[in-house]
């Protein structure tokens, strides 16, 4: 994953200040941090960014790094940037070297010695040496894999930035030029940027800027600017975590989606469904909890009679059944996940329209999209999808519902305020949660995404294993697991009579049952909702709500969870 920024400014500049740049950047990774500049100063940290980390230190060109680790441990020496033998190249890089280790093998045998266990150092090695510009079409064709790179020389006023696969932008300030992986790095000193296309390279200075594309033998390229505007990420306030305030933000998130589907958005969802209508079958693209809205969009659709599937990005190629009546809909919060994107360059390589779901504005899913919705949740910063799952949810539902699915949107206000109206229930219940090693989450039909939706987030913030499953699958193999105590929370959308057997099923097996409507059954949390839209987001929240309280008695990093990151740039 990882992040990275280069400024060159006019003005001698602090560590701090590039470093606190890099912070807007922490979401890609926070396993350690780097800082080099063209005086041959460099510092690397393990931890998250401390800004503060290299009080003396001023330049004119400088770069960082935020790392989320592939290659080689979380230490200091893995951290970047990296240097070549003599430390006269320093480089950070995103992305795999997918051929590194034939790499290293034919330069340490040339002499380098490596100091990391990086597949990133192979590259300040490479360059080596080198006329850093010349050598840059050998570089793209024996380096395999995804790269967005900056290298600066000791004593030298520019950076060279070059990128294959992972994402890079150049933004354009009054007194300087910077280079990162997305605009939201610089998006408060400016709002001028250039998106870097495949296979091009730069060469940046603080008065200007050179773009080269290797497709084209390496010359020139003219570049347009783009204008950008960016609302900034509101501050904690009174929150403890950036979890707790996006889910108390989600009736605020709702109601603005809402609101520009039928306004500013109208033209853009009246031009997805008619591509929806065009092809005739829908496939969802997803990763993660985009995914699991995505099993809901399909249940959505397939009750308005339209056919639908929903397909993990990562195993996209082993289901790939793409014609002319296919529309594919990326759905990604963050635009950037490599599994998303790998899955859409083959799409796009049979010829097949894209349609896309994002949060972040011009992020490379959005880019490469013929027609994108953005579902407008507003920024996310804790790694845990909640207001944007909604918000995913929600448009889902509105664009079926122009092909005739039956949402009753009126009744979504009502339903969120009764989930939140349950908080002090669901801190009773995660405080009896919080030593629990498994928890399973039972759902039927539309509810069965959001039950696996509640057992993504109960590992990934609370770090208890839990398992969401079709409540009818149970008697197949998982009820053996149930013993006394065990706890199930079952989600019950009114009338499911069906749901209420798997209740007393594991009741009668000795679980504790945690009801999400009780349906007869002992009501866990009062959820309300006959409308399938509102029971799937009320019982979501209420799943959230406990996840975070489960975390907060367990003292958790809420917002950080261990070995992960918001946006996932790797495959
Ligand atoms: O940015 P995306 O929606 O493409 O991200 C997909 C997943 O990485 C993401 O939903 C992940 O599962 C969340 N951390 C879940 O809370």
């Amino acid at each position: 994953m990882c992040g990275i920024v280069g400024f060159a400014f006019r003005q001698p500049f602090s560590a701090k200040e590039i470093l606190t740049a890099l912070k807007r950047l922490e979401y890609r990774g926070y396993d350690s941090f780097g800082y080099a500049d063209n005086s041959g100063a460099c510092i690397k940290r393990v931890g998250e960014i401390a800004v503060d980390a290299a009080p003396g230190s001023f330049s004119r060109t400088a770069i960082v790094h935020t790392r989320w680790a592939t290659h080689g441990g979380i230490t200091e020496t893995n951290a970047h940037p990296h240097a070549d033998c003599t430390g006269g190249i320093a480089i950070v890089h995103n992305g795999i070297i997918s051929n590194y280790r034939e790499l290293r093998g034919d330069m340490e045998a040339a002499g380098h010695v490596f100091r990391s266990q990086t597949d990133s150092e192979t590259i300040a090695h490479f360059f080596e040496g080198k006329d850093v510009k010349k050598a840059m079409p050998e570089f793209f064709s024996r380096f395999q894999g995804e790269f967005a790179v900056l290298l600066i020389r000791k004593g030298d006023e520019k950076i060279y930035a070059f990128k294959r696969g992972s994402p890079l932008v150049l933004g354009i300030a009054q007194d300087g030029n910077m280079v990162a992986s997305d605009i939201y790095a610089f998006s408060n000193k400016t709002n001028r940027a250039i998106f870097f296309n495949e296979d091009e390279f730069a060469e940046i200075t603080w008065e200007g800027w050179k773009f080269y594309s290797i497709g084209e033998g390496a010359a020139p390229v003219e570049k347009e600017i783009t204008p950008f505007s960016w609302k900034e990420g509101e501050e904690l306030g009174e929150y403890p975590h950036y979890m707790i305030k996006e889910i108390k933000e989600i009736p605020q998130a709702a109601g603005r989606l809402l609101l520009s589907l039928q306004a500013e958005q109208k033209p853009a969802v009246e031009k997805i469904v008619q591509m929806m209508k065009n092809a005739g079958r829908v496939i969802f693209v997803a990763s993660g909890s985009s995914y699991h809205a995505a099993l809901i969009g399909v249940q959505f659709l397939a009750r308005a009679g339209m056919e639908a599937r929903a397909i993990v990005a990562s195993e996209f190629r082993s289901f790939m059944i793409l014609d002319e009546s296919t529309l594919a809909i990326a759905v990604s919060q963050s635009g950037e996940t490599m599994d998303v994107i790998e899955a859409m360059r083959g799409i796009k390589a049979k010829g097949v329209k894209i349609a896309s779901l994002v949060n972040v504005p011009y992020s490379t899913v959005q880019r490469m999209s013929n027609a994108h919705l953005n579902i407008a949740a507003g920024q996310e910063i804790c790694v845990a999808a909640t207001k944007t799952f909604v918000n995913q949810v929600i448009a889902m539902a509105y664009m079926a519902s122009m092909v005739g699915y039956k949402a009753d949107f009126a009744s979504l206000d009502g339903c969120i305020a009764k989930a939140f109206s349950q908080e002090e229930r669901i801190k009773e219940i995660a405080a009896e949660l919080k030593d629990r090693k498994d928890i399973y989450i039972l759902g039927r039909g539309i509810s069965y995404p959001v039950a696996r939706e509640i057992a993504l987030k109960l590992k990934e913030i609370s770090y208890v294993h839990a398992e969401g499953m079709m409540a009818g699958e149970l008697k197949h193999g998982t009820l053996a697991l149930i013993e006394d105590g065990t706890p199930v929370i079952c989600l019950m959308p009114k009338n499911d009579k069906d749901i209420v057997s798997s209740a007393e099923e594991v009741k009668a097996r000795g679980a504790r049952v945690i009801a999400f409507n009780g349906n007869g059954i002992e009501e866990g949390v009062k959820i309300g909702g006959a409308d399938a839209v509102a029971f799937c987001i009320a019982s979501t929240i209420a799943g959230q709500l406990l996840t975070y309280y489960i975390a907060r008695e367990k003292g958790l990093p809420i917002d950080k969870p261990r070995n992960l990151a918001k946006s996932v740039t790797v495959k």
